[in-house]
Formats: C-alpha cells, structure tokens, sequence
C-alpha cells in the first residue's frame, strides 16, 4: 500500500488550470491511474459536482478507491478500457461532462513492480498487460509473432532503427530458448548494440523495443483513436477535454485528431464545393504542447517526455 504513493501525477497545476473545473461540474476521469489528477479536480467540483473515474488496470482503480471513496461520496470508479468511455458514461449518468482527462501511459507504479514486467530494470515476467484480465502477453506476442510482424511493430511502435535485425534475432532465439522473463530480451538488444559497435548512451538499447511491445500488447494507440471522438461527444459546450501523452506515437494521434476537428470543409483543396460537410466541433486551447517545467523534471524525471494538449467544445 505504501509504496503505492510514490506515483507523481505529472503537469498537475497545469491540468487544473486549463481544464479549470468549478464546484457542482461533471468530470471524467479516464485514466485514474493513482488518483492525483482525480483528487485535485474533485476539490475542485465540491460535493455537488461528480466524477466518473475509469482505469483498466485494477490494481490501480482498488488503491485508488480504498484511498479516496470514504472521503468523496460523489466519485464513480469502473474499471474499464477508455475506449468504451461513451458506453460507460452512459450506463453511470454521465452523459454531459463540462471536462475530460485522459493521462495516458503506464504508471510509475507498472513500471516499478517487476512482476507486471515493464521494465527491464528487474528480473520479471515479459508481461506488460495493463489490464490483467486480456489474454495476450509481451512474452507470447514474441513467441508467436512472425519475423516481419515483430519487425513492423519494433519499427513502427518503437522506431527502433535496428527492428529487423532484432526480430531476426529473437526469432532464431527462441527455438532454443523461449523468452519468459524481461531481461533475457533486454540482453539481447544489449549484445546486438555491442555486435554492432553502437555506442550506448544513457538510455538503456531496449527502451524502444519495450515501448513497442507494450503498445502492441495494449493496442495503446487503437484505443486512443476510439476514445477521442466519444470524449467531444460527451462534453457539454465549451466542455474542455485534455490529454496527456508520453510518446510522440500518442501525441502525433491527438494533434492530428484535434486539428481536424478544429477545421470545418475537410475536403481537398482542388474541390471545388464542399462535399464533406464536416463541422468544426471543437477549438484548440494549446497551440503548441504544454511541457513540464524543468522543476518538475528535476523532481519526477517521468515528466520528460509528458505533452499535455487541451480542446473546448464548440
Ligand atoms: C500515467 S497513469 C495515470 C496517473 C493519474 N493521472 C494520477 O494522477 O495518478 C496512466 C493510467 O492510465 C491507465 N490506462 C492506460 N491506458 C488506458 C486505457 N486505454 N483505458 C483505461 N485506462 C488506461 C493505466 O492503467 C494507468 O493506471
């Protein structure tokens, strides 16, 4: 229970401020994660607003429960993938939200208990679901995959630049000895960096590679694009909806998703009629990400990589 604590919720101040919730507002929280954001906003909203609390991971979503239900009656915590948030808003009476959070990614939490193997930073089990109760693991999509799927994926969840020859590598690994356990595959990547003379800077080879099959393992970015639309449908006007990201995979998904709805006519240039008849559904509140400040870098290293976008309903 007690290390459960030390997950910082990154941009904090800067969440609060942009979404600026106002007592008796309807929120969700689409990522609970450890419940920092979740807390600071139902300070925020007092004992009239609501909020709807989702995580897929329940380990999360319990701690975060034990922690925080006792003292705000008007929480509602369902564990659940975002990606179904219209539904569930629905079946909990939260049809019209004045904002929305999503805070994407693992947290400090997942990625230091070695048994949910995230990191290769300890002995654990090649892992890496979120959400426990789905089938496929890290370790059975590299006993299944083919060479050309763990290629593409290396490629284009991890952009690693080696993905073809570390596919190779593993599939002829595992014929003798099948990978279980996370730092068999950070060795691995390890020893092709050093076959190749590739010096090792101060992030550790396999950072991509575990990237890459943790995104494929939760299909991080699938869910992404389904959660999106179903957020601007259940804000209210000049709703505000803000996200998190920590890759530029995610962040590439939400600039793109919020551009778009932020344009009426989508039809190519050379058209001369408008045949789309898209609507502008929403305006953008950050031109450029929100990044953390160097502070808070200093303090929750995890902030590096955060990018925190913003939108308001029309
Ligand atoms: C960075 S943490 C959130 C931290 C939280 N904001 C806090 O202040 O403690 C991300 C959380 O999102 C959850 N998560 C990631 N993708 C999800 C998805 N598609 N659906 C639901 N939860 C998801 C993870 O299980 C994790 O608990």
């Amino acid at each position: 229970m007690e290390k459960k604590k030390i997950h910082k919720s990154v941009l904090l101040q800067e969440v609060i401020r942009l979404l600026d919730p106002k007592p008796g507002q309807v929120y969700i929280d689409a990522t609970v994660g450890f419940g920092g954001h979740t807390e600071a906003i139902l300070k925020k909203i007092g004992p009239y607003g609501k909020l709807l609390g989702l995580d897929q991971d329940i380990g999360a979503l319990n701690w975060s429960g034990a922690n925080l239900q006792a003292r705000y009656s008007n929480l509602t915590l369902e564990k659940a993938n975002f990606s179904e948030v219209g539904k569930i808003a629905q079946e909990k009476g939260f049809m019209k939200a004045n904002g929305i959070l999503a805070d994407i990614g693992v947290s400090s939490i997942q990625l230091d208990e070695p048994e949910r193997g995230f990191s290769f930073k300890n002995t654990g089990p090649l892992d890496m679901r979120m959400d426990q109760s789905r089938e496929v693991t890290a370790a059975d999509i590299l006993a299944r995959y083919s060479e050309q799927q763990l290629a593409d994926i290396l490629s284009r969840y991890g952009e690693e630049r080696l993905s073809k020859t570390i596919a190779a590598k593993i599939v002829q690994r595992r014929k003798k000895n099948p990978f279980k356990e996370t730092v068999q595959l950070a060795e691995l990547v390890r020893d092709i960096y050093h076959a190749k003379s590739i010096k090792i800077g101060k992030i550790h080879p396999a950072t991509k590679v575990f990237q890459a099959l943790r995104i494929e393992v939760n299909d991080e970015l699938g869910h992404l694009e389904k959660f999106l639309p179903q957020a601007v449908d259940l804000l209210v006007t000049k709703g505000r909806l803000a996200v998190i990201t920590f890759h530029s995979l995610e962040d590439r998904i939400v600039k793109d998703f919020f551009q778009q709805e932020a344009k009426g006519c989508i039809c190519p240039p050379e058209f001369p009629t408008c045949k789309c008849n898209h609507k502008k559904r929403l305006k953008i509140v950050t031109r450029k990400p929100i990044v953390a400040s160097s502070e808070e870098i200093l303090e929750n290293p995890r902030a590096r990589s955060a990018k925190l976008r913003v939108v308001i309903k029309l």
